[in-house]
């Protein structure tokens, strides 16, 4: 399988005019990082002194960084609480490039931003400290947000469902979001949670990795055929244009459900360092590159290529334009005649 260096092109010219509604649940991971000299009077625990602290985009607020560093625009909706958290959440968010007017955040008074705390010495996470409380949104939180999506998404090329389920993507909002897509012909694209996994009828693709495919059909998902018959499965139920799974060390499988074809993408991987967030990659690039008009089959080796990038780079990490052009080439998947 190779891309043609024009239609590469052609797709990177376009990307800055691209831009991709982004909608799910945001989160803020929050880093304190230091070093133990001593174990506390108090406790059997370690005392760690804190030399550093740094905050970055989590949940759906990483496909958003995925989506910067590519550099398409974002449109994003999601909650956040009245509280400090959700301060810095915005304010990360609109240092993303992403434009106060592309900012659709549901503040909630009683509900605090989700905030996910690793201590961390000498490299190693002492403990993670989580804050949350996952209560879904109301009736009228969801008739606010659809009129907004109304109002928004006719800037918009495609739409992410980022679904952390925290709470923001109830059945019933997952089902009307799909319906304004549908109405107003925009592609959406689903990294899907298991038990929202039949809700996700007539998108244009949804990646899960083969555990939470497996999980939503109840078998195990290892051989290239148990992987085929798991996407005809959902693809008859859901009819998506396509189904991907996403297969870790095995890279990914894409099924084009109006051809009936498969691709198996092997990864291409070289030195894994850390794969968190990898998925957010795929369904970033994946998405950004279909809405530029590039075919599925195209956009999905991008899109694996891209994750072979930020598995070799510490923490949730994104790829660039240069990065994907020079990985396609030395990969040999440039077709460099056209
Ligand atoms: N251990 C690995 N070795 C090589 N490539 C990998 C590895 N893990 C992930 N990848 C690459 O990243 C892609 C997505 O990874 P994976 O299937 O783990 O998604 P995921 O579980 O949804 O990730 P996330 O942790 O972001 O939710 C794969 O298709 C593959 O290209
Ligand atoms: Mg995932």
């Amino acid at each position: 399988m190779k891309i043609k260096k024009s239609s590469l092109k052609q797709s990177f010219a376009k990307l800055s005019n691209t831009k991709v509604l982004v909608i799910g649940d945001l989160i803020l991971d929050e880093y304190l990082i230091g070093s133990v000299e001593r174990i506390s009077p108090e406790a059997p625990v370690p005392v760690v002194w804190v030399r550093d602290e740094k905050q970055t985009l989590g949940g759906s607020g990483n496909v958003v960084q995925n989506l910067t560093s590519i550099g398409v625009n974002g449109i994003v909706f999601g909650r956040i609480g009245e509280d400090k958290a959700g301060e810095n959440l915005e304010r990360i968010l609109l240092s993303n490039a992403v434009a106060k007017e592309d900012l659709v955040l549901l503040k909630s008074k009683t509900i605090p931003t989700i905030l996910k705390t690793r201590i961390i010495a000498s490299h190693q996470q002492v403990c993670r400290v989580d804050r949350e409380e996952i209560i879904p949104l109301t009736k009228e939180e969801e008739t606010e947000i659809i009129i907004q999506l109304k109002g928004k998404i006719k800037d918009a090329s495609a739409v992410i469902l980022s679904d952390y389920d925290k709470g923001y993507l109830t059945p019933s909002l997952i089902q009307a979001i799909i319906a304004v897509c549908n109405a107003e012909k925009k592609i959406v694209t689903v990294d899907p949670q298991v038990s929202h996994f039949f809700l996700y009828k007539n998108i244009h693709i949804m990646t899960p990795n083969h555990h939470e495919a497996g999980k939503a059909l109840g078998k195990k998902l290892v051989t290239d055929a148990e992987i085929e018959n798991a996407c005809r499965e959902i693809a008859k139920e859901l009819t998506p244009d396509a189904m991907m799974i996403t297969r870790g060390e095995k890279g990914m499988s894409i099924y084009e459900r109006t051809t009936d074809l498969f691709y198996h993408i092997p990864t291409v991987a070289k030195e894994v360092f850390d794969v968190t967030g990898a998925g957010d990659t795929v369904i970033t690039t994946y998405t950004a590159f279909v809405a530029t008009g590039m075919s599925i089959k195209e956009a999905a080796l991008v899109s694996n290529v891209s994750a072979g990038i930020v598995v070799g780079k510490l923490g949730a990490a994104t790829v660039t334009q240069t990065e994907i052009e020079d990985a396609l080439k030395n990969l040999g998947y440039l077709d460099e005649e056209s």
